[in-house]
């Protein structure tokens, strides 16, 4: 089958268009899945140079969230799902049956790409972790993006003002998304601490950036009562001190990894999934419009996503 083989830790410049590769075999409980997209995360851009926790080695077929018709394995043939599949960027992937979910009623495939990881780590950030509430700030960082634009349209939902920060070329689809505030984060981070403080500060900061963000969106946060959920570091790792925490920024710091919900914490992971189910009800969430991207040019989608030069949700179509 054809398929995108990362064969470096050199970054995405070494994920090569092959043709030679297998059909894998499902497990037991595993489907083996025709794909019909793929969606491109910003992890699967940290996993091309080898420094995504717990990813593959080079050489291994890249990408993990799909879409597809399941073709054979423990599950109904026909039905279309969304999950996680090791090797989604490719023409078959094998997943596991458990963590599927069926293809809302009348989307097509791509349309709900997003929604097992987007949709639910920004929920995560917002509600039972960053414990959002009416007439609340938040700081959404990276606004523009996948995880970004479901993090303003909830928050909006939930009745917060959303601050939010993207390069100056996104800002007007950011305000399209219903954003009270939206600031530019490039060179001056002093100055958007500066600038949500005058705003009065923020109640929730969402913290997916890393680097020298990581402190002013520290410093963004009210003290005593402000929370900040990272989960995120694509400008580098970034550290705080205990000295920091009780003297200069008082306020408490949340680290989310979606992949651990469905482990650590079921019931709080059942909660986010159906809520998502009642958020799309409610026309809160709609499908998505992802850029498409054919399978032989792949790895333009993660050198777009690592350039910043992306809007929203990729998809790569095999
Ligand atoms: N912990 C979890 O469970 C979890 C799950 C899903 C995603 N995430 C994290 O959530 C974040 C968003 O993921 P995504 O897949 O939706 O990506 P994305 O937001 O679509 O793309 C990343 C965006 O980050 C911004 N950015 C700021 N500094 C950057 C830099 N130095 N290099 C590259 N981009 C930079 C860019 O937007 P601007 O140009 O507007 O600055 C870029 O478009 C990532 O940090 C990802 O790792 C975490």
């Amino acid at each position: 089958m054809r398929a995108l083989r990362q064969v470096s830790h050199e970054g995405p410049k070494d994920l090569t268009y092959v043709e030679d590769v297998e059909v894998p075999t499902p497990g037991p409980g595993e489907v083996l899945l025709r794909v019909t997209s793929a969606g491109v995360n910003f992890a699967d851009v940290s996993q091309t140079y080898g420094i995504y926790d717990g990813g593959p080695d080079a050489p291994y077929i890249a990408g993990f969230e799909v879409t597809g018709e399941i073709v054979g394995g423990d599950g109904e043939v026909g039905k279309h799902v969304i999950g996680f599949g090791n090797g989604a960027f490719a023409e078959y992937t094998v997943a596991p049956a458990a963590a599927l979910m069926p293809i809302p009623e009348g989307w097509r495939d791509e349309q709900a790409l997003g929604l097992v990881l987007n949709w639910a780590t920004a929920l995560a950030a917002l509600k039972p972790l960053g414990r959002l509430a009416e007439g609340e700030t938040v700081l959404i960082h990276a606004a523009a993006g996948g995880v970004g634009q479901a993090a303003v349209r909830m928050a909006k939902h939930y009745g917060a003002r959303v601050i939010a920060t993207a390069s100056p070329a996104k800002h007007e689809a950011v305000r399209a998304l219903g954003a009270d505030v939206v600031l530019d984060y490039h060179g001056d981070q002093e100055g958007v601490a500066a600038a949500v403080n005058e705003l009065g500060g923020a109640d929730l900061v969402l913290e997916s950036v890393g680097g020298e963000t990581f402190a002013a969106s520290l410093a963004a946060a009210k003290p005593v009562v402000g929370r900040v959920v990272v989960f995120g570091a694509v400008a580098g790792n970034a550290s705080v001190s205990n000295w920091e925490l009780i003297f200069k920024y008082r306020v408490s710091v949340i680290g989310l990894h979606i992949g651990a919900l469905p482990q650590h914490a079921p019931e709080v992971y059942g909660w986010i999934m159906s809520e998502i189910e009642r958020l799309r009800e409610e026309g809160v969430y709609l499908p998505n419009d992802p850029t498409i991207y054919k399978l032989r040019d792949g790895a333009r989608a993660l050198k777009d996503l690592e350039g910043r030069g992306t809007v929203g949700k990729l998809a790569i179509v095999p």
